[in-house]
């Protein structure tokens, strides 16, 4: 395990709890492999924005005017994260009863057909099949 990705959608800055998880499942991950590098994609500045008629086909990778060239770029570059990652931490906040839209938009850009996924006679199935499923609730800090 040396690549952590940690992808958080809270919008409550300093304060925010998901964080405040997220950091205890990091700080764990470190105490397994010291050396394990840590990237962040924090969502909560609109960096990754919602996917428009003029910006669907980048991350379809079907690229051409320059709206979809840079929906392609920010496409391949969160893709590129992803592939690398041994271990994706995810922080998700409740938003009005489901995730944080900044991290769904994350999802649109990241699920690429023939990629990351692909249609097979059993329905949708992961190509990122190096990575580990883990859903684990760890204590929170207090
Ligand atoms: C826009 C918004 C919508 C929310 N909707 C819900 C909700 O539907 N159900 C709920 O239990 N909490 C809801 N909350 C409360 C958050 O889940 C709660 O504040 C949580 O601590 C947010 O995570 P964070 O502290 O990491 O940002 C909402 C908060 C915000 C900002």
């Amino acid at each position: 395990m040396r690549n952590i990705l940690v992808v958080n959608g809270s919008v409550s800055g300093d304060a925010s709890v998901s964080r405040a998880l997220v950091e205890v499942a990091v700080q764990r991950l470190l105490g397994i492999n010291p050396d394990a590098s840590v990237t962040h994609r924090d969502l909560s500045h609109g960096a990754v924005p919602h996917l428009t008629p003029a910006t669907v086909a980048g991350v379809r990778a079907v690229a051409n005017t320059d709206h979809e060239l840079s929906t392609q770029a920010l496409s391949d570059e969160l893709i590129a994260e992803l592939q690398a990652a041994d271990v994706v931490v995810i922080g998700a906040p409740m938003h009005n009863f489901s995730i944080p839209s900044s991290l769904r938009a994350w999802f649109d850009h990241v699920l690429r057909r023939r990629v990351t996924f692909s249609y097979s006679e059993a329905g949708p199935k992961g190509l990122l099949t190096s990575k580990r499923r883990h859903m684990r609730s760890f204590d929170p800090p207090w």
